[in-house]
C-alpha cells in the first residue's frame, strides 16, 4: 500500500554544506533500495520532509529518523494512504535558502523564498 508522510524536526546543530550532501547523497542511495521518493526542505533550523512509498518501507525509515541524532524534536504531521506519488521522479529532492549546491547534486533547489512554507503550501498544509 503506497503512503505519503509527512513531518517536521529540528537540526540539532547547523550541518556543514559538506555533511547536508552527505546525508543527502546517502539518503538518496537508500530511498532508491527501498522505493522511497520525496522531498526535504530546511529552513533556518527546521527540516520539513514528504516521503512516499510503501509502507512497511516507510515505517523502517521513519523508526531510523526517530533514532537519528542530527535531528531532534519530530513530529508527525500527516500521514494517509495515497493513490498517486507527488515525488514520483526524486529519490529526495531538497530546497534550501541556505545551502548552496557545492557538489551539483541533482534535484538540489536554492529558493529566495521559504522552502519550508513552500512546502507545506504545495502539500496543502496550514502554515501556522
Ligand atoms: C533530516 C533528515 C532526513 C533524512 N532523510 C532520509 C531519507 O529520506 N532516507 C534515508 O534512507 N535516510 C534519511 N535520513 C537518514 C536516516 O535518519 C538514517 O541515518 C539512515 O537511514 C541510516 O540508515 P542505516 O542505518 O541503514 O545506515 C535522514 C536524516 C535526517 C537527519
Amino acid at each position: 500500500m503506497l503512503e505519503r508522510l509527512i513531518y517536521r524536526s529540528t537540526a540539532a546543530q547547523p550541518l556543514g554544506n559538506m555533511q547536508l550532501c552527505h546525508l543527502l547523497a546517502c539518503a538518496r542511495r537508500a530511498n532508491l533500495r527501498n522505493g522511497i521518493t520525496g522531498q526535504l526542505a530546511y529552513a533556518d533550523g527546521v527540516f520539513l520532509q514528504c516521503l512516499e512509498g510503501h509502507a512497511v518501507a516507510l515505517s523502517t525509515l521513519w523508526h531510523k529518523l526517530l533514532a537519528d541524532t542530527r535531528h531532534h524534536s519530530m513530529e508527525l504531521i500527516d500521514r494517509q494512504t495515497v493513490d498517486q506519488r507527488l515525488f514520483g521522479d526524486w529519490s529526495l529532492s531538497f530546497s534550501s535558502r541556505q545551502y548552496r549546491n557545492t557538489y551539483n547534486l541533482p534535484g538540489f533547489f536554492h529558493t529566495d523564498h521559504d522552502p519550508v512554507e513552500a512546502l507545506m503550501e504545495y502539500l496543502g498544509l496550514m502554515t501556522h
